[in-house]
């Protein structure tokens, strides 16, 4: 059995380090799991150019099993007032109850799985219930949160996802855990009371995720402040289904943890870079004003690990911390600008707790070293390295619906 001791320690060498504070020019040395320094690389080193490491991305909201495409939304020319509106249109959606559900459920949460892992995502939440994912996350490429209690929203439209506000609350201040529900994502009265319920219930803190929040009013943003619970922003999908997001500048000028989520496919981006990208445009057009890279840089890395209750582990370049990071080409001179202009195939190396999980080719000295089992895939005409077999699930998936479909956030040539 292969444990922390008998695994090969490396350095990545030679791309700028971006840490939580500060950007550094040293090596980043591996040990197991974990990050044993930032400093001379150790024997066993790899060299990357013109490229930086970050820590591996983290995507506070996606639901994997409803990761497919096309989208499902609002009549054309109309749009949404409640998010139970979208929900009657999945469910009769022929796509959703007859195309994807010839295929395996596992399945489901494999594309889910490698749309993340594809954006340079190695840790996802899925908003769903345990009952359904904890069988299916040991067999995933990426982490996926699996400690976390949860609600769907505050409202009498909520579907039956954990044993309740007050129980899966008092659960997460129990056990520190997060306790993650869909906020206010509706604008009639009853979504808009959707704070008021949770903050009556007694169920209002810093465990507290709050997803989408587009009903917010200007005292549900103080209220949130005041309690320290965090917000989960997902301007694609929220623009999508209701042409509106909610009001983040005045959520960010409280003070408020922001974190970026992409929600499914079904309604959000294609993936996590994609809506950073997004997030910038949305930012721009409705404010005139630019939000800094550096805060959106933050909104899927360290303020994305401190909503998941998870600082300790992820979310920075530290010593002592778990060696999640992502290796990418050098797009800009800054940093944090560089970061959201990348692309999929601006992705050198993804590395989970030390193990490489998808690179390019030319990096397979680094799969090898660990032991790692990998599959060549072509992805946009480059040959890259992956855990798992993302080409074998598309034959799977093809062979399921019958027809060669095509789900643009698995870029594979195939
Ligand atoms: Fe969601």
């Amino acid at each position: 059995m292969r444990t922390d001791d008998t695994v090969q320690a490396y350095s990545l060498e030679g791309a700028v380090l971006v840490t939580p504070r500060k950007t550094l020019k040293k090596a980043l040395r591996i040990s197991g799991r974990k990050i044993e320094a930032l400093g001379k690389p150790n024997p066993a080193h790899f060299s990357f150019k013109d490229s930086y490491v970050f820590p591996a991305l983290i995507n506070v909201h996606d639901h994997l099993r409803g990761d497919y495409l096309p989208k499902v939304g609002p009549p054309p020319g109309t749009f949404y007032v409640r998010c139970h509106d979208w929900e009657k249109d999945l469910r009769a959606a022929k796509l959703v109850a007859v195309e994807r559900a010839k295929i395996s459920e596992k399945d489901c949460y494999l594309l889910g799985a490698y749309k993340n892992l594809f954006a340079g995502a190695a840790t996802v939440n899925d908003h769903f219930l345990h009952s359904v994912n904890d069988q299916y996350i040991p067999f995933l490429p990426i982490r996926v949160v699996s400690r976390y209690t949860l609600h769907h929203e505050p409202t009498s439209y909520s579907l039956p996802w954990g044993e309740g506000i007050e129980i899966e609350h008092q659960r997460a201040r129990n056990l520190d855990l997060p306790f993650i529900i869909h906020m206010e994502e509706g604008m009639d009265a009853e979504y808009q009371r959707g704070l008021d319920l949770v903050e009556e219930l007694d169920c209002l803190d810093d465990h507290n995720v709050h997803v989408h929040c587009v009903g917010y009013s200007d005292l549900d943003i103080a209220k949130t402040k005041k309690a320290g619970a965090h917000v989960v922003w997902c301007p694609n999908s929220n623009i999508f289904m209701y042409n509106l997001t909610c009001k983040i500048r005045k959520i960010l000028a409280a003070g408020i943890n922001v974190s970026l989520g992409t929600d499914s496919t079904a309604t959000g981006s294609l993936n996590l870079l994609e809506e950073l990208r997004f997030a910038r445009r949305t930012y721009r057009k409705l404010y005139g004003e630019e939000i800094s890279a550096r805060l959106l840089t933050d909104m899927v890395t360290e303020n994305a690990a401190a909503a998941l209750r998870v600082s300790r582990d992820i979310g920075s370049l530290e010593e002592g911390k778990l060696a999640d990071a992502v290796v990418l080409a050098r797009k800009d001179d800054d940093p944090y600008e560089s970061l959201v202009k990348t692309n999929i195939e601006d992705i050198e190396l993804l590395v989970l707790e030390g193990d490489p999980i998808f690179g390019r080719k030319e990096h397979e000295e680094i799969f090898a070293l660990r032991g790692q089992k990998y599959a060549t895939v072509k992805l946009r005409g480059r040959e890259m390295l992956v855990k798992g077999d993302p080409a074998g699930l598309m034959r799977r998936v093809r062979e399921a619906v019958g027809f060669k479909k095509v789900l643009d956030f698995i870029p594979l040539d195939l």
